[in-house]
């Protein structure tokens, strides 16, 4: 028996509303908060190092890329589900918990999608391809990134919800029925609806949010099955997290039943200072923060990077530095040492243990 079982089982459960809070934390779980990357499978089966980065670190991995559409569909008739079987028996394997990211998305869609000219047959190819994916992977993922950035970049009334094949074609229909049928597939899965820059202290960042909950109380209110929210965390290392207002966001999303995962973070850091140890520092402490904020008002059920090693990032594909240097996003220096963020990811995820 571990000792807080022993510990609350003596007290009894009337005493809990007693307790202080850190024995309350442990009532509702007590453990670390399990940690993650998303994975590229070249080298995860190429470099032995990023390998051992992955096994050091992690309990949770997701695909970069290799569960969207793009790799999955080369054409319309044909699944290549080759390097997400990799890297779900690879998780398997050495007993890492695998997350599904993503099933509806606006980005890396196949050029044959652009086909796709009814409302019928936007549906017929939604669903069918999520109860493909969803079935094949049937409780051995158990949580999916369902709807990936539904939300316009810039949401307004009236334009709250992103372009896409699926929208085009079914309004913002499509995120319910991406939802419905995904539950139907695998009905203990958990459904998770993912969205970025919602931390930000800027009008758009309050926008976002605004849009985001009220999004999610449409859903929940028409009993669609959803049960997290992701909040990715892409962060600008160069613009203000809004504390107060991510934290209020949390309890409002929380309130209405959703758990939380942050499941992207990553420090875009194009705009910090070149000196590395400083960069390093802003780095972390905006992570902080962010996580602080999160952690205020709930305790997310996973944080996973997006990348572990700033040798493999996606941020200079949209925000390489002006002076030339390489990104330092994530956790790890390109030669997998620790940097000061995984101290904070680290001393984050054991906080509410
Ligand atoms: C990015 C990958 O990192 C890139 O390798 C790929 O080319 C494009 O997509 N938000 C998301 C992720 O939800 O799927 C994106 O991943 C990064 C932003």
């Amino acid at each position: 028996m571990q000792r807080r079982d022993f510990v609350l089982g003596a007290l009894g459960a009337s005493a809990l509303s007693y307790l202080a809070p850190t024995l309350a934390a442990m009532a509702a779980g007590g453990e670390p908060i399990p940690y993650g990357t998303c994975i590229r499978t070249d080298p995860l089966f190429g470099d032995p190092a990023y390998q051992k980065a992955v096994l050091d670190y992690c309990q949770v991995v997701g695909s970069e890329g290799n569960l969207k559409w793009g790799d999955l569909r080369p054409d319309r008739h044909t699944f290549n589900f080759e390097q997400a079987d990799q890297l779900m028996a690879f998780a398997e394997e050495h007993g890492l918990e695998m997350r599904g990211h993503t099933l509806a998305w606006y980005g890396a869609m196949p050029d044959w999608t652009n086909e796709i000219a009814s409302a019928d047959e936007a549906r017929l190819e939604l669903t069918s391809h999520i109860r493909s994916v969803v079935g094949r992977y049937k409780g051995r993922i158990k949580s999916w990134d369902v709807v990936n950035e539904p939300l316009a970049d810039h949401p307004k009334p009236g334009d709250l919800i992103r372009e896409s094949v699926w929208q085009k074609y079914l309004g913002a229909d499509y995120i319910e029925l991406a939802l419905r049928t995904a539950a139907e597939t695998d009905p203990e899965a958990q459904l998770v609806i993912n969205d970025y820059d919602i931390e930000q202290a800027t009008d758009r960042g309050r926008a976002r949010r605004k849009a985001l909950l009220d999004l999610l109380r449409d859903l929940l209110d028409r009993g669609v099955p959803l049960h997290a929210v992701g909040i990715q965390g892409h962060l600008h290392g160069a613009v203000p997290i809004d504390s107060s207002g991510l934290t209020s966001f949390v309890a409002e999303v929380k309130a209405m039943g959703l758990a939380i995962l942050v499941t992207e973070l990553d420090v875009i850091d194009n705009e910090l200072p070149a000196d590395i140890a400083e960069r390093d520092a802003a780095v972390a402490e905006c992570a902080r923060q962010f996580l602080a904020a999160i952690g205020a008002a709930a305790r997310p059920e996973r944080v996973l990077t997006w990348g572990i090693t700033d040798q493999h990032t996606w941020v200079p594909i949209w925000f390489s530095r002006g002076d030339g240097l390489p990104n330092r996003p994530l956790p790890l220096d390109a030669d997998f040492k620790p940097k000061p963020l995984m101290d904070v990811i680290q001393e984050f995820t054991h906080s509410f243990s």
